[in-house]
Parts: C-alpha cells; structure tokens; sequence
C-alpha cells in the first residue's frame, strides 16, 4: 500500500481531482489517499499557501497529487491578504514552485502524445530547481550586483535603483541530475533521441557549459543520439513536426514555455499531465492552471488529470499500469462523443470522467490487476507502433532487410480503414462429402483472443465466401482488428457500413457453408510464397496486407518510423522551396530508414 497526500487546491484544482479519483475508484488501487490544504484560500486566510501542516503529510507519504493552485503577482497577492496580514512582508510565492525546490524536484517531466492519431510521442524534461526560476530576481540592485551589470549603457542611464535583474542558475550539480535523468528516461521509453534545449549563439558561455556536461554524460549513453538546438527553433518545430522528437530537455523557463506550447500541439491543456520528480520524492499534477474563472461549473477536461494520475501509478511501479488509464483516456478522446468544449464537445467534467471510467474494468481485488484482465488485449507496443505507420514505410522497411511480406492479391474491401494486430491463423478445406448437412466452418471466432488480426487461409478460393456481415459483427464484438482472407467475402455494404478493417482475395455472393470446413486454426499459412505465422504481425490499410515476422518486429518498427521521419523531412523541405533533389540528398533518400536526421544548425 502507498500513500499519496491529495492536494486539491483551488478553482478547478477541486473538481478535477474528485472527477479523476472517482473515475479510478473502480480499480481498487492499493493507495491510501490522504487529503491536505494548499493555495490560495491559504494564502488569504493564513498567509502561507502552503501550511506547515501540508509539509508534514508531505513528509508521510510516498507521493503526492495535485490539482491546481492560484498564483497571482506580488501586487494583486498582497491586497487579497486579511487586512492583520497586510504589509507584514509576506510574500507569495507559488506553491508549486515551493514544492519543487524544498522538495528538490529537479526533473519536471511533461509527456507530449497524440492521444487520437498516435503521430507523436514526445517528453519535455524541464529543470525544475535552477534557472531562471531559482529565486535571484531583484529590483534595485546592491553593490555586487550593480557591479556586474554597470556597464550596461542602460543601467548607466538608470540607475541601481532603477534597474531590476534576474539570474539564470546553471550548476554542474544541477546540470548533471538532470541531464542522468534525461537520459534514463529516454532508454526506458525507448527513446533514441535526447534533443538539449537551449540559446548557444546568445547565452554563449553558459549554454557552452551545459554543452560540455552533455559531452560527458552523453558518453556513458551510447544508444542515444544527442543534439543541441536553439529553443526557438525547437519552438517552430514542434508545431511543424512534433513527430521527430523524443526527449526534450531544457532549462526551467525555457521548458515552462515549450510544455505549454507541447500542450497546445497535443490539443490543449486540458489533456497534458506532469510529473515533478526527485530523488527522495515526487508530485504529479496536470499541466494546467487552476482556471479560476471556469472554477465550479464542471466544464474543465479531467484528462489531464487522469493523465497525470497514471504518471503516478508508473512513478509507484504498480502492478496496475497507467497504461490502463491512458488506453481508457485515449477510447474517450478518440470517440469524441463525450469530451469537454476544449475538444469540440458540450459534455461536463464528470461526465467525461465517468466515460473514462466505463472503459476500466473493474478489479475484483488488488491481487488480480497483476495480471491481464480478461476480455482486454495486453498492451503490445509493437503492435501499436506497427498500427501508427503506414503499409508503404513498413514495406520499405522489410525491403531493407531483405524480408518479403506483402500478402499479394488480397486487397481491401473498406476502403479508409487500417488496422495491426497478431495474427490468428485459420486454414479451411473442401467439404469431400456433401452428404451430411451443415458444416460449421467458422466456430473459431468465438475464441479469438482480442487485439487478433484473423488470417484465412481458403486457398485464394473466389468461388465461395469465408466471411460476411454475421462474422464482421462478432470479431468486432470481440475487439477483432480486421481480417484478411485468402479467399472472398460478402455482405461487402454491411461491413464498409460498420468501418472493419477487410481484405480479401475476392467478392462474391456464393456461401461458403457445406462447400468448405475448418481444417485448423494456429497453423501456418502461406499465400503467395509468403508465410504468416500465429503471432507473427499483421499490418494492412489502403495500400493492402502485409505480414511482419515478429522476430523482426522490433527492428521493422524502427526502420519504418525512419522512413516516415525522412519523407516527413523531405516533404517539409519542398514544403519550405528546397528542390526535390536536394532534399532527397540533404536528408538521406538513399537509406530512409536511417531516419532523415536534421542537417545541422550553425
Ligand atoms: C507550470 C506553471 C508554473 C511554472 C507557475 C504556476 C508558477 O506555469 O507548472 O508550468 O511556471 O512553473
Ligand atoms: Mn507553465
């Protein structure tokens, strides 16, 4: 059992948070959750908006969870003290901003996905403790200061009274943590690019430091490629094209900036989570503010905060994943029919929350969420990156290896849609006495294993049919991904109406039924020269079916999302006026797969 402090908060903060912890209620987590004050009702009524009382339930948990918090500048702050309070020196200063520094939080993790379409996957890691947030920020300056900025013919015209400075805080200490956790972050999601954040033809001795401990570090991380890029530059980009990142890490201000900017890219803030982690504690909150204006009238986005609510239940290494909430968030978000105005919908916090919850399947006792529920497909990476890409990159990417796969001649029926999943394997054969009545050829269904992508082997038969719009609706039932038949199907508008994933050898309105009779499932099918084997994936769209060796899964994956990084590049440089020739050239043509690396920035 973990314990979390739940800190609410202030406007939103409140309705999200029960919204969330209602919708996970159902999962039975093993957490003991224990409620404390924070921010700015507080802040008015004690004058600390983070009361010693919080520090200590701070200190007794294993986490923490929080919604949102207020934070105004001095002047506003101040008038809403009690007037006891007023012009004693105090000073706000933000919650959240208190957490991480007493708390050393150095690393402020900010994943950035595409929850519908899967385009990008990208995590910004913001130094948390130093920076231009590390507190050094005056108005009229005292000798020390004075003396170093006096030069300035600015601050000559003004003044030490008259000047304000603020510092940017780079320690090698600092530095050093973060860009460790940067990079072990990146390795354990299977990241290969850590992109450094930051203003080397500007801040040009301080971003040459921060250069030199990349050197080092980097060094003891040899899988991973680094590069170093202006922060505006990042900035366009990751609007342009978010899918070639994979860690970003940055200076404090620089990440506040680009995780909000990585929020509007993913659609908003009301769907991007955070995870502000140390070495001897963590909170997790979503990346939004507490809204005060929208405060009470359930219509804020809960998505963050479940979002924010799996970071923690992956930082606590749970036997229940996160991956479970983010699936159930992604079902939602995807569907668009019960989602908060930010996403184009009129439905209500709660509301939303609760279709969350519908998607979780309830756990009968902790002890059975460490293993896959029944009735739910385990998480299959590979599957999921297969199903982001196109048959064309995956082809391209076999080719490179010299491994066939396409399933020629079987092409699809329904047009617009596209699907992955393991293959199930199903082999059929004629009916050699026709005397005996029905045979039941397509039993198998009922035992599919979801997340399968069915295979049928008829012999490339265009004769009679192994599937129509009975099966369509029962594999769609059992979370069936498509089905490929060497052999021909009917009920083709039925089953273009219910949107399955269909390919076949042929059409034809002949049954299949006393003609032919399963022979086995789980056996080898081999269509035109190719083999596709039970567990193998499949992976098929406009341009049709082909088959990936799960021995080479892995390694398809990769190559075909380089191949997709390259066209990306190459399309984004004709885009922007670059011959053809050229940027086939600058960005590698010749060997896609390598992934259509960025020239380099002088
Ligand atoms: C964030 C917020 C905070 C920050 C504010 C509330 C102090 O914008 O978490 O990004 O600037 O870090
Ligand atoms: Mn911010």
């Amino acid at each position: 059992m973990k314990s979390v402090a739940v800190l609410p908060g202030d406007g939103i903060g409140p309705e999200v948070t029960s919204a969330a912890l209602d919708a996970v209620d159902r999962l039975n987590l093993p957490l003991d959750l224990r409620f404390g004050d924070i921010g700015w009702e507080c802040w008015r009524e004690e004058g600390n908006p983070v009361p010693q009382r919080t520090w200590k339930l701070l200190e007794e948990t294993d986490t923490c969870l929080l919604g949102a918090i207020t934070s105004k500048p001095l002047r506003e702050a101040e008038a809403e003290l009690p007037p006891g309070l007023r012009g004693t020196g105090l000073t706000f200063v933000s919650p959240v901003i208190q957490l991480r520094q007493r708390l050393n939080l150095y690393a402020n993790i900010r994943p950035v996905t595409d929850l519908v379409d899967g385009r990008f996957d990208f995590t910004v890691i913001r130094e948390n403790t130093e920076g231009l947030y590390a507190g050094f920020d005056v108005h009229g300056l005292d000798d020390a200061l004075w003396n170093a900025v006096r030069d300035h013919p600015n601050a000559q015209a003004s003044g030490a009274a008259a000047t304000s400075v603020t510092l940017r805080l780079q320690t090698e200490f600092g530095m050093d943590r973060l860009l460790r956790h940067g990079f072990a972050y990146a390795r354990s999601r299977g990241h290969h690019r850590l992109t450094l954040v930051d203003k080397p033809n500007v801040l040009r001795h301080s971003s040459n430091h921060l250069r030199e401990r990349l050197e080092l570090i980097a060094g003891d991380y040899p899988d991973i490629e680094t590069e170093i890029l202006n922060v505006d530059a990042v900035a366009l980009w990751m609007v342009r094209r978010p899918e070639r990142f994979g860690v970003l890490v940055a200076e404090n201000m620089f990440g506040d900036i680009l995780s909000d900017l990585g929020a509007g890219v993913m659609g908003g803030l009301g769907l991007a989570p955070s995870g502000n982690i140390g070495d001897h504690g963590s909170y997790f909150e979503p990346v939004h503010g507490s809204a005060p204006g929208m405060a009470g009238q359930d219509r804020a986005n809960p998505m963050a905060m479940l979002l924010a609510v799996a970071q923690m239940l992956d930082h606590l290494d749970l036997a229940v994943p996160g991956e479970e909430i983010r699936a159930a968030v992604r079902a939602v978000a995807e569907r668009r029919t019960t989602v908060t105005y930010d996403m184009g919908g009129t439905s209500g916090t709660q509301e939303v929350a609760r279709a969350v919850a519908g998607e979780l399947a309830p756990a009968e006792s902790a002890a059975e969420t460490t293993a896959p529920r029944a009735g739910r497909a385990p998480s299959d990476d590979l599957v999921d990156r297969l199903a982001r890409l196109d048959t064309a990159s995956v082809s391209d990417a076999l080719d490179s290896l010299g491994v066939g796969g396409v399933l020629a001649g079987i092409a699809p029926r329904v047009p617009g849609t596209r699907a992955a999943g393991r293959a199930f394997t199903v082999t059929y054969q004629p009916v050699d006495d026709t005397g005996e009545g029905f045979r039941n050829a397509a039993n198998y269904l009922d035992d599919v294993p979801e997340g399968s992508f069915v295979v049928v082997d008829n012999a490339g038969s265009t004769t009679c049919t192994n599937w129509g719009s009975l099966l369509t609706s029962l594999a769609q039932r059992r979370g069936v991904r498509g089905t490929a038949l060497h052999g021909s199907a009917r009920d083709i508008a039925e089953i273009r109406a219910a949107g399955y994933p269909l390919y076949s050898t042929g059409a034809t309105m002949v049954s299949g039924k006393n003609r032919v009779e399963l022979a086995a499932t789980g056996r080898d099918v081999t269509v035109g020269g190719i083999t596709v084997r039970p567990g193998d994936i499949v992976v098929a769209d406009d341009n049709g079916v082909l088959v990936v060796p799960d021995a080479y899964a892995a390694e398809v994956a990769e190559r075909a999302e380089g191949v997709e990084r390259t066209e990306g590049a190459i399309g984004a440089a004709v885009a922007a006026g670059l011959r053809l020739d050229e940027a086939r050239l600058r960005y590698g043509y010749a060997k896609p797969w390598d992934g259509g690396r960025q020239p380099s920035h002088a």
